[in-house]
């Protein structure tokens, strides 16, 4: 296991301590308001603080981009992206259901390691370009289930970006017809992360930012699956819509991501 993957994997166990310590005990105190519908606790900037120093201690030539504004500027051409509580406002009510994640890319901006930790279950999904995807050390596929009356598809609502309101709700419908069931977990990075071993048989989700998406785009395509944009373009570094799936869920969901989100490609 590389350096990197190692220190990735320290960091998100420890972050993921933070939280849990902290889990069902926040006060109402340790909540801030970011924006319109978005709240950061202190317990998010902890967990970017402590993820923060491990990497600038073992990396200190590398970028960091974090999502609490944590940030490096390094001449190596790497960089590491990072969301130290994916799930906030699940954390927040108490809703077990959040993650850490943190990924890096290369200075071609392709993503080479991703760790995606769900400090509640204790699993810790983790990937190396071209090494595959492991869930606790145990390599892990995308699914293989291929009739839609059997799929469990994952999405993420747009809840505060209404304008998408109505391309994200008409091509729900349609996904309804063509799966078994959806779920709306609250993390993407752990939608991801279980569409990579075959808990979830695809993900779409329209309105991300690279530190929600980057580790779990890493687990799923070394799990054998395939992630683009709505547009089909799979540098995901670029945009910021997400549909990620198995080589028969994938083309299904593009479909009428582009189909109903055409306005806005
Ligand atoms: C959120 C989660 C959620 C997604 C939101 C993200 P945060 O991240 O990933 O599933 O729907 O768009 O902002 O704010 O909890 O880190
Ligand atoms: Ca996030
Ligand atoms: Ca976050």
């Amino acid at each position: 296991m590389s350096k990197e993957l190692e220190t990735a994997i320290a960091a998100a166990r420890k972050a993921g301590g933070i939280a849990l310590r902290k889990f069902g005990e926040l006060d109402l105190a340790e909540i801030h308001p970011k924006e319109y519908k978005d709240f950061v606790t202190e317990v998010d900037q902890a967990c970017e603080q402590s993820i923060a120093s491990a990497i600038t201690d073992a990396f200190p030539e590398d970028s960091m981009l974090c999502e609490e504004g944590s940030a490096a500027n390094g001449y190596s051409g790497r960089k590491w992206i990072v969301d130290p509580l994916d799930g906030t406002l699940n954390f927040i009510h108490s809703f077990p259901v959040f993650s850490i994640s943190i990924a890096l890319s290369d200075p071609h901006n392709d993503l080479v390691a991703g760790v995606v930790y769900q400090p509640v279950l204790d699993e810790l999904f983790t990937a190396e370009k071209g090494q595959g995807a492991f869930l606790n050390g145990k390599r892990i596929h995308v699914s293989t289930r291929n009739n839609p009356e059997h799929l469990l598809i994952a999405t993420g609502i747009p809840f505060k970006e209404y304008h998408y309101l109505e391309s994200y709700v008409s091509m729900l419908k349609d996904v309804v017809h063509d799966s078994a069931g959806i779920r709306r977990a609250g993390s993407a990075a752990i939608d991801l992360a279980y569409t990579a071993c075959g808990r979830f048989d695809a993900f779409w989700e329209y309105k991300l930012f690279p530190w929600d998406y980057s580790a779990g785009v890493l687990l799923v395509r070394e799990a054998g699956g395939i992630v683009t944009g709505f547009d089909g373009n799979s540098d995901v570094s670029s945009h910021h819509s997400i549909v990620a799936g198995t080589p028969t869920t994938h083309p299904l969901l593009l479909e009428k991501a582009k189909r109903h989100f055409q306005e806005h490609l």
